[in-house]
């Protein structure tokens, strides 16, 4: 084999152990995951009572999504109070019991933090609602008059992401920002008195034993000066290709290295990731310079399609800009947000068998990675709920179809929905019957499964040396192939995957660890059929 490029990380020369650099990453959407008390809502003590599939499965931390008190107008993504779990999820003793037993299990925990954007319920926006134009506790949000002669048209052209003007008004005339749903008014970070607030609120979440945050629109804080228009109508196709005024701003790299301040003055190596789109690889990473946040979600990995020079171009741009700035790459292919890669991947067999190969690829590739929980169930995205369930606000303000889809709670056991995940008759959305196969039990069975496959390739990864943090060395592959071996500590794993139509034959030599499907390592050959892809020991020759 020729080797064509060497890619090697830059790391911190930080004490510790830099758990984060490596670490797999396991995203806990509450609400779906595990019902304890048979409201059909998953809650606290659900994901509690899972601890040790968790542990099982060899993931190495948590991600919580918001389990604050809320009127779940964005299913927690608005919050009331920051300091307290809204009764649906628990108490505040459940979460510290779940912090408790996740440590005793060898798993850290991060949960969300919400900072763009309060409730409209939040005992902050009541006052400024109630309080005059100019008073301070209208100064805690972006307020301001509207245009036109009677003030009647919004400030300026801003889109909300969840669809129609990022703008409304109050009964006295003026305005208020909110760059999502309307029960989710923006704060102004300009003001002090938001920064203690946040300060005050991720210091009573560590104080509580929390290994980090995981910061939503973490690009979002700062907005441009003055409030300038866009000048172009559907923003939202411009999320993530173009600095907008309200996104990606300069400015709000201020308030992450307060942050990053805050977290290094505690023990323990708690982190931060930034839920943050930016227009290109170079600008994510400014998120994670040395002196920010600790990762990034690299949703550029997960938009790529299924094929393997563009997956190429985007895993040497990952990881050639978060070594620029001392960072490990993340990888991420599903989350609460986005269809699920079963069925952006093309459904059915295929779309199963490319999610099989992609979680080979993605957990071979060097940092840290996300697993969005179900995937290591293969579940796809549920497409046919029935119109009375859905209930996201993207799709009920119009803006594209919805994320009902991937938030279907986890079918654990059992023949009939809700499949275990509740005592009680019925989960929130509804469980497809169809999903009897797809159940913990029913993999756990089977040694074929999607669950088997994760949870083999996650032990690998935690024993093999050449595995997690560290350098990549590509080497040739025909068209539609991806082909790089990771060393470290005297082993090389190769990596293969083959994206294209075809099956493919490449030199290779060495000890099969695991295969995504059917492949032939014999002979200093390997075939690799179609949507498939295989962890090998390298041995030269
Ligand atoms: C990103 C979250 O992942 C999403 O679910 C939420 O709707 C928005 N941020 C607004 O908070």
């Amino acid at each position: 084999m020729t080797q064509d490029t060497l890619l090697v990380h830059a790391s911190h020369p930080e004490e510790g152990t830099r758990w984060w650099r490596d670490a797999v990453i396991y995203q806990v959407y509450v609400r779906s995951f595990a019902d304890s008390d048979g409201d059909g809502v998953g809650d606290l003590p659900g994901v509690r009572s899972r601890l040790p599939y968790l542990a099982g499965l060899g993931v190495d931390a948590l991600w919580l999504t918001p389990f604050y008190v809320s009127p779940m107008a964005d299913f927690g993504y608005d919050v009331a109070d920051y300091r307290d779990v809204d009764p649906l999820f628990g108490t505040l003793a459940d979460a510290r019991g779940l912090i408790a037993d996740a440590h005793a299990h060898g798993l850290r925990i991060i949960v969300d933090v919400v900072p763009n954007h309060t409730s409209d319920r939040h005992a902050w926006f009541r006052a400024a609602v109630a309080a005059p134009a100019g008073s301070p506790e209208r100064a805690r949000y972006i307020f301001r008059d509207g245009r036109g002669p009677d003030g009647a048209e919004p400030p300026n052209d801003w889109e909300s992401v969840f669809g129609g003007p990022a703008w409304t008004r109050l009964p006295d005339g003026q305005w208020y920002l909110h760059l999502f749903a309307p029960e989710q008014p923006d704060l102004d970070w300009e003001n002090p008195e938001v920064r203690a607030e946040f300060a005050d609120i991720l210091t009573f979440w560590l104080d509580l034993g929390v290994d980090g945050f995981r910061v939503d629109v973490a690009h979002g804080m700062a907005k441009a000066p003055g409030l300038p228009d866009v000048g172009h109508p559907n923003q939202v196709e411009m999320l993530g290709t173009a600095v907008l005024p309200y996104f990606d701003q300069d400015a709000v790299h201020d308030i992450h290295r307060e942050w990053r301040r805050l977290l290094d003055s505690y023990g323990g190596e708690r982190i931060a990731v930034a839920e943050a789109w930016a227009p290109t690889p170079q600008r994510l990473a400014h998120y994670t310079r040395p002196d920010e946040l600790h990762q990034a979600f690299n949703f550029h990995y997960l938009t790529a399609p299924w094929d393997a020079a563009p997956l190429r171009e985007v895993i040497e741009e990952s990881i050639r800009t978060a070594a620029e700035v001392g960072a490990p790459a993340t990888w991420v292919l599903s989350n609460h947000d986005v269809k699920r890669h079963v069925t952006r991947y093309g459904g059915g067999e295929t779309g199963l068998r490319r999610a099989r190969a992609a979680a080979l690829l993605t957990l071979a590739l060097p940092g840290s990675s996300y697993v969005y929980q179900g995937e290591e169930l293969g579940l796809p995205e549920v497409l046919d709920l029935p119109e009375e369930f859905q209930q996201d606000p993207q799709r009920l303000r119009g803006e594209g179809a919805g994320r009902d889809g991937c938030r279907v709670p986890l079918p654990w056991e059992g023949e009939e929905p809700p499949f275990g995940f509740g005592a009680g008759p019925a989960s929130w959305l509804p469980i497809p019957t169809g999903w009897r196969d797809l159940t913990v039990a029913a993999q756990s069975a089977d040694p074929g499964s999607m669950l088997a496959l994760y949870r083999e390739a996650l032990r690998l990864r935690r024993e093999h040396p050449a595995l997690g943090d560290g350098g990549l060395r590509w080497e040739s592959a025909p068209p539609g192939t991806l082909v790089f071996v990771r060393e470290s500590g005297g082993r090389r794993l190769g990596c293969a995957v083959n994206t294209g139509g075809g099956t493919v034959r490449l030199p290779a030599r060495g000890t099969p660890l695991l295969a995504s499907g059917p492949v032939r390592l014999e002979g200093g050959h390997l075939d690799l059929p179609p949507d498939t892809a295989l962890w090998w020991d390298v041995e030269e020759g």
